[in-house]
């Protein structure tokens, strides 16, 4: 039986086009075949969220998600959403907060604290780390990162009071 599936699907609002193995996980096809190595591969078992992606419109685990579970799907990864200027608030608090040290984390951190802002533009510290709590962090403690989605909530809708 043929391994390989012809897939086609938006990645960052660009049509991609691809053959690949029925196997390969959402990451590695986005790492490898299309180049974005924003979304990182950590613990490749779903525990540790390095590898989050948005698939139409929704946090999934690129690790545990095989890239043909994507075929005719809407991608955005870290890069398109730091290139649409989406994250812009995020990003800068993260950089005023000293949110990340050595970063391995932050695109996924980044990606998730974004969809917790569009579902609750104001989120307390506890709706914050509840929300996060699936995105490991060996380096900053959390605590500066969930003052920097605190910042950035209150910058972008006056929330996160
Ligand atoms: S690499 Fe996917 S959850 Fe850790
Ligand atoms: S900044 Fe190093 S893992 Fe989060």
């Amino acid at each position: 039986m043929d391994p390989m599936r012809d897939i086609s699907l938006n990645v960052n609002g660009e049509r991609v086009d691809a053959r690949v193995e029925a196997r390969k996980s959402l990451v590695d096809f986005l790492r490898e075949d299309v180049g974005l190595t924003g979304s990182h591969v950590g613990c490749e078992q779903g525990v540790c969220g390095a590898c989050t992606v948005r698939l139409d419109g929704e946090i999934v685990r690129g690790c545990l998600t095989l890239a043909v579970q994507a075929d005719g799907a809407e991608v955005w990864t870290i890069e398109g959403v730091s290139d649409s200027g989406e994250i812009a608030a995020l990003q800068q608090a993260f950089l005023e907060r000293n949110a990340l040290q050595c970063g391995f984390c932050t695109p996924a951190m980044l990606l998730t604290a974004a969809v917790l802002l569009q579902e609750n533009p104001s989120p307390s510290r506890v709706e914050i780390r509840e929300y996060l709590s699936g995105n490991y962090c060996r380096c900053t403690g959390y605590q500066a990162i969930v003052d920097a989605v605190r910042a950035a909530a209150k910058k972008m809708n006056g929330g996160g009071q």
